[in-house]
């Protein structure tokens, strides 16, 4: 398969680990390993002191698949197969999918989740958002045929940080159960919710054909693990699925593993540190994006570490990014990553520096006069 680049992670690859200002990042504030091996408790210390650092159990350490069935109503620790995120959606797109299948796919997105089917020769049909970037349940239906095999679905949604309502996802659900179709849902972002009230159920709950992608990496602030899970009650594409991770990864990293029990352990801990973040971050940029409405038109979401505002400038979005990544060394990203016609640029608010980075950028737009 000839796969075409995935812009946002070149766009990463070029400026993460030398643009000394990250105002763009998704992930919220990374665990340090010391902080993470002081909340471990005993069980997993010995787990740790003792690990040996063979090759592991293809379908995920069984404590780990234990915390992670705990997240979910309904779904066992066989339902479960643990792999890097990134490697969950190649591996579902592969096995869901043949030759000139067609699927809906939210968009603006995450570029694996239409381009592995793209180059996979299916057809891939946008669910776009409207006007105010919300996502109409109605214009997904719209493009369904009777050739479409799957939808993929992406709430909080990367990059606009959108939700629908859960009886738009039940919608969803009871449409596809009528047509035969599986439901692929990124969740990367769940528990991100800031009013708990607006948490969807996980797809693979709700739908015997769903399966759900979740992982380490958003909501928990461990990235560096590269752990993340597919979920799904389907025992057919569970096999399918453990049988493709051959061809990829075999079995995840041994102390990755460990530190992921060590985690999920502590999973509220560390969702509520990263929630606190976010809720403070959000109050500065809520008040910048106040003082800048001249050109900015920022909508606060209702979850997530991420937001795609517009920006109403004379420049294109790119080169607005690359400007201010050469002069001033912070980094958004800008739409044309995602392949989007609209101008935005991608802010992240999960770290701690955003305090720093902000006035620096607030300084710069006032110096161009914006
Ligand atoms: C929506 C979405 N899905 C999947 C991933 C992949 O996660 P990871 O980078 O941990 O493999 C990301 C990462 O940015 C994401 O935003």
């Amino acid at each position: 398969m000839k796969i075409k680049p995935f812009k946002l992670e070149r766009y990463f690859a070029k400026h993460e680990f030398s643009a000394p200002y990250l105002l763009s990042s998704s992930d919220c504030e990374p665990v340090m390993l010391s902080e993470l091996l002081a909340l471990a408790d005993g069980d997993c210390l010995a787990l740790w002191n003792n690990l040996r650092l063979a090759y592991t159990e293809s379908q995920g350490h069984p404590l780990l698949r234990e915390e992670i069935s705990k997240m979910y109503a309904g779904i066992s620790k066989e339902d479960l197969l643990v792999l890097v995120p990134e490697e969950g959606i190649f591996a579902a797109m592969n096995v869901l999918l043949e030759s000139g299948d067609h699927i809906v796919c939210t968009f603006p997105g995450y570029q694996s989740l239409y381009q592995v089917a793209e180059s996979n020769n299916c057809r891939v049909s946008k669910w776009l958002p409207g006007k105010n970037l919300e996502f109409n349940v109605e214009d997904l239906f719209a493009l369904l045929t009777d050739r479409t095999k799957l939808i993929v679905i992406n709430f909080p949604h990367n990059p606009t940080g959108g939700m629908i309502s859960r009886s738009d996802l039940e919608k969803i659900i009871e449409t596809a159960r009528k047509r035969n179709i599986t439901v692929f849902s990124d969740e990367m972002y769940r528990l991100l919710e800031y009013d708990e009230k607006d948490r969807l159920p996980s797809v693979c709950e709700l739908y015997e054909n769903g399966v759900s992608l979740s992982g380490l990496s958003k909501t928990f602030g461990l990235p560096g693990l590269r752990i993340g899970w597919l979920a799904t009650r389907n025992k057919a594409i569970q096999g399918e699925l453990a049988a493709f991770k051959d061809y990829t990864t075999i079995c995840s990293s041994a102390p990755s593993e460990v530190l992921g029990i060590m985690a999920l352990r502590n999973k509220e801990k560390l969702r509520d540190n990263s929630l606190g973040i976010i809720r403070g971050n959000l109050a500065l940029i809520e008040a910048f994006a106040a003082r800048q409405s001249g050109w900015l038109d920022w909508k606060t979401p209702k979850a997530g570490s991420i937001a795609f505002p517009g920006i109403r400038i004379k420049e294109s979005a790119a080169d607005f990014c690359e400007q201010l990544v050469r002069e001033k060394g912070i980094m958004l990203l800008p739409s044309e990553v995602y392949d989007y016609s609209r101008k935005c640029v991608r802010f992240g608010f999960g770290r701690k520096s955003l305090p720093e980075i902000l006035p620096m950028f607030e300084a710069y737009i006032t110096q161009k006069g914006y």
